[in-house]
């Protein structure tokens, strides 16, 4: 493809994406579509020869649309908001039109400096101290994986320069609370802690937050039979009830038992941004790494995970790789963010950031985030008042959890009852709530925080809740 061609095909593309996202609240939130329907209309062999780009165009409407489950949808209030700013998107085109190269500071001195810049942009804004230092990684799972691995390192003696963990006699442990996010577990057992070495401690059942006496009595109980504690995560908002985990009790404990603390605050981390929501982070500045997403509810689209240190030494040296073929004069003088993770080869996702910050602004990203807030204040109000219906558990920032109990209705009626009332919103298509456990019991999570999610907006899912469960009973 030509410039010249692309120019033309870009600006139908861009009228087609504009007018998309100014008619996303028309269409069915769920994508109504049964496995394979998607499938079926794709070619089962490449395309041989090229088709004009309106051709193109119409199968994206055509083919894809309806297999788009919208979650920039106004009624979208499932799992956590996966929000796409439009300023945001036009980084992601500036990005890939750039063409650019991530695997050294030579290949693209931009790319490096402006992430530092941006990552630094957002330390300052979410009230972080000036000893931590970001980079960005795609996604929460994979910061928590490369924090692990750090973990893991430090803890013995640098193992991957010699025999691995093969070498260790001593098993490293690693703990998080009960409610952590499935990422955690996948992360410690890719690190090669092993299933029988990670703690889930458990939480306390009022507020569903890691009980710190028994993450201390997990770690004594190791190390009385020979184990080596390496790691705490500590979830600053679990995804089932957005639960924050004690940190100033978890950092005194793990540091007492030279462990390394990673934060998972995938969503709630940008709730930092809100001064007044920062009281809930307290003990940050004790541990080691924090990971977060602005492409949950800041909405800077998937993939833009941050992941800070304090100490990036250490994370360099478990994570750094110098071949020759990637050595230049500047080596010393400048960051090389291969040495920050797991890739070679990364985009140049700082642009999405800084678009955003510079076209929409931060006050008016914080103005946004205090809206949901209120929002899920007043629906949490509604449902702790209305007859036969319960806020499960505490709500600490936009998600509220709730469940329909209707008298004479217990057990695993009340599963059924649950998830049938559930699925009946979900398969309408008028709005999109998802569901998950506590005690084994389900309940719904109604997730506040898609980008044009308005008061009235929430008005109308508690209409439709109420109405589903009725219809359900
Ligand atoms: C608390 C928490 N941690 C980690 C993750 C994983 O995020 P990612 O999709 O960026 O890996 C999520 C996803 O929702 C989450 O809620």
């Amino acid at each position: 493809m030509t410039p010249e061609a692309f120019r033309s095909a870009g600006h139908a593309l861009i009228d087609w994406i504009a007018d998309y996202r100014a008619q996303v609240a028309d269409r069915p939130v769920r994508a109504q579509v049964a496995p394979g329907d998607i499938r079926r209309q794709m070619a089962a062999t490449p395309p041989d020869a090229p088709i004009a780009f309106d051709e193109l165009l119409t199968a994206l409407e055509r083919v894809v649309v309806p297999g788009v489950t919208q979650v920039q949808h106004p009624m979208h209030f499932g799992w956590f908001p996966s929000n796409a700013a439009l300023s945001a998107v036009l980084g992601d085109i500036a990005c890939s039109g750039l063409g650019t190269l991530g695997i050294s500071w030579e290949s693209c001195p931009a790319l490096t400096e402006v992430e530092e810049a941006v990552c630094d942009w957002m330390r300052q804004l979410a009230g972080l101290s000036d000893a931590w230092q970001g980079t960005i990684h795609d996604t929460a799972s994979t910061a928590c994986l490369t924090s692990l691995l750090v973990a893991r390192e430090r803890r013995s003696e640098y193992s991957e320069f010699a025999g691995g963990l093969q070498m260790l006699d001593r098993p490293l442990t690693v703990y998080a609370s009960d409610q952590a996010h499935s990422s955690v577990v996948k992360a410690a057992l890719l690190a090669g802690f092993g299933h029988d070495n990670l703690r889930l401690v458990a939480s306390d059942p009022a507020t569903r937050a890691l009980s710190p006496d028994a993450l201390e009595q997990a770690i004594e109980a190791d190390l009385a039979a020979g184990r080596v504690p390496a790691a705490v995560v500590a979830s600053l908002g679990t995804t089932g009830v957005t639960a924050f985990d004690p940190l100033p009790d978890i950092v005194r404990i793990a540091q007492r038992h030279d462990c390394w603390t990673h934060v998972d605050a995938a969503m709630a981390g940008s709730a930092m941004l809100l001064p007044e929501c920062r009281p809930l982070f307290d003990g940050i500045e004790g541990a080691d790494a924090i990971s977060w997403n602005p492409h949950k509810w800041i909405g800077t689209i998937l993939d833009t995970s941050l992941f800070y240190v304090r100490d990036p030494l250490t994370l360099n040296r478990v994570m750094s790789t110098n071949p020759s073929y990637l050595q230049s004069a500047e080596d010393g003088d400048v960051t090389q963010y291969r040495d920050w993770g797991i890739p070679l080869g990364r985009r140049f996702r700082a642009l999405k950031l800084w678009f955003q910050l510079a076209l929409d602004g931060p006050e008016a990203i914080r103005a946004r985030l205090r809206r949901d807030l209120d929002n899920a204040r007043w629906l949490e109000r509604e449902v702790a008042q209305a007859t036969h219906w319960r806020v499960v558990a505490p709500r600490t920032l936009q998600t509220v959890c709730i469940r329909h109990e209707p008298p004479g209705i217990a057990g695993e009626d009340l599963d059924r009852h649950t998830l049938a009332w559930l699925r009946r919103v979900n398969r309408s298509g008028r709005a999109f709530l998802s569901p998950a456990q506590l005690d084994g019991r389900w309940f719904v999570r109604v997730s506040i925080g898609v980008e044009s999610t308005t008061r009235a907006h929430v008005e109308r899912l508690w209409r439709i809740l109420r109405d589903s469960a009725e219809e359900a009973q």
